[in-house]
């Protein structure tokens, strides 16, 4: 077995879910569980819950709970903006416009300007403007105005300082250390920063003055923050927040480690065009085929390993039927791996024509959707 390390800034080897769950300390999202959400979504459940993307949570049979007895939740999530964004960042929005849908509740949605600063060799400027043109993905997934706020750490920071060293008064050094490993050699910016991703998980009930739950879905490596944050928010007087956390969607490489904006030829942008996706594809996605077709017509693909088809499963190919079709045929060689690639390589494309659109109209509404002090 590899070793493997999960943490907000860095994903690496072959990551074992299940050992992450026991390392995290977080619960897994059982059939049971599975089974109650469905009855909210009238039988509809979604595609990142069926298929197990969204593996592990914290608290949300309890959130779910105070939901049945009247006690609405509110959905925080979040972008450190580096760059463009590419789709393994939608999966979790993607899932938080579901939910909101489907619970009827607010979003506060967090740019980290201030952390890819102090994590990166980036201006202020370059990390805030990127927050602005991030924004537009987040509105294109379809989020609803009126229940839905942005907002930059910097460009809000007189409400969400005030809170964040309420967080920071109960962090020691050494708490810091051991959830992130850092050493003495990071700079004190980043040893604080903590403190501002945590606010969004209660700002909205010091607003209120009353505890409103609170449910993060996000990819898993940001769980450590929330982990520091759920043991501080009850001596602070709020409920702990509620979490659920996905995979990664893995990197054309191959399935080990996560899309990363840091190999940007595996990574697809939302602003890739329709050649550029296709060529990457076709040069980069690691396939489970065989070396020649006649070896491939007698023994057989391999799914597990093929990124075309983990897509398909994991985002664009929601229905069943089909999913398992392309699974069998590939299995069985009837289908090749040029075939299985062609097929992701439409429907990434159909997907990113309607969401290129739908981010440029974004542009006319984005600042209708921020909150600033
Ligand atoms: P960031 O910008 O690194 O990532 C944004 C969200 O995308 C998820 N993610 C992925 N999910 C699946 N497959 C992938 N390959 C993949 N790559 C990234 C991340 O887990 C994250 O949910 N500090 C945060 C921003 C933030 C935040 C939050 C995130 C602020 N508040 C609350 C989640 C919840 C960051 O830099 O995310």
């Amino acid at each position: 077995m590899k070793e493997f390390s999960v943490t907000p800034w860095d994903v690496k080897g072959d990551i074992d879910y299940d050992k992450l769950i026991v390392e995290f300390g977080t619960q897994r999202v059982t059939p049971e569980l599975l089974e109650r959400i469905k009855k909210y979504a009238k039988g509809d459940l979604h595609v990142m819950l069926r298929r197990g993307l969204f593996f592990s949570q914290r608290d949300l049979p309890w959130l779910l709970d105070e939901y049945d007895k009247g006690n609405k939740f509110y959905l925080y999530t979040g972008r450190g903006p580096t760059g463009p964004c590419h789709i393994g960042h939608l999966v979790p929005w993607i899932f938080t416009k579901w939910l909101q849908d489907v619970f009827d509740v607010p979003l506060y949605f967090q740019f980290t300007d201030d952390e890819k600063f102090l994590f990166k060799d980036m201006t202020l400027e370059q990390t805030h403007a990127l927050a602005y043109e991030n924004a537009l993905d987040v509105i294109a997934l379809g989020f609803d105005k009126k229940k839905t706020y942005l907002f930059t750490d910097t460009d809000y920071a007189k409400t969400l300082y005030p809170q964040a060293i309420r967080v920071a008064k109960r962090i020691t050094a050494s708490t810091i250390k051991g959830a992130f490993g850092f050493t003495d050699t990071n700079n004190i910016g980043e040893f604080f920063f903590t403190s501002m991703q945590a606010v969004p998980a209660f700002l909205p009930s010091v607003q209120a003055g009353r505890n409103i739950p609170c449910l993060i879905p996000m990819g898993v490596d940001q769980d450590p923050h929330f982990r520091v944050a759920r043991d501080v928010m009850p001596k602070l007087g709020y409920y702990k927040p509620a979490a659920i956390h996905s995979r990664f969607i893995p990197g054309l490489e191959g399935m080990a480690g996560k899309m990363s904006a840091s190999h940007a030829d595996t990574a697809i942008w939302t602003t890739d065009d329709e050649k550029t996706v296709e060529k990457k594809i076709k040069k980069y996605a690691f396939s489970g085929g065989r070396d020649t077709i006649e070896e491939h017509r007698k023994l057989g693909g391999d799914p597990n390993v093929d990124v075309a088809y983990q897509w398909l499963y994991m985002l664009f190919e929601p229905d069943d039927k089909k999913i398992k079709t392309i699974h069998d045929d590939y299995v069985s060689g009837k289908l090749l791996s040029g075939e299985l690639k062609m097929i992701l390589i439409e429907k990434l494309n159909a997907f990113l024509k309607d969401h290129q659109k739908k981010r440029e109209a974004a542009r006319k509404v984005v600042d209708q959707f921020f909150i600033k002090d």
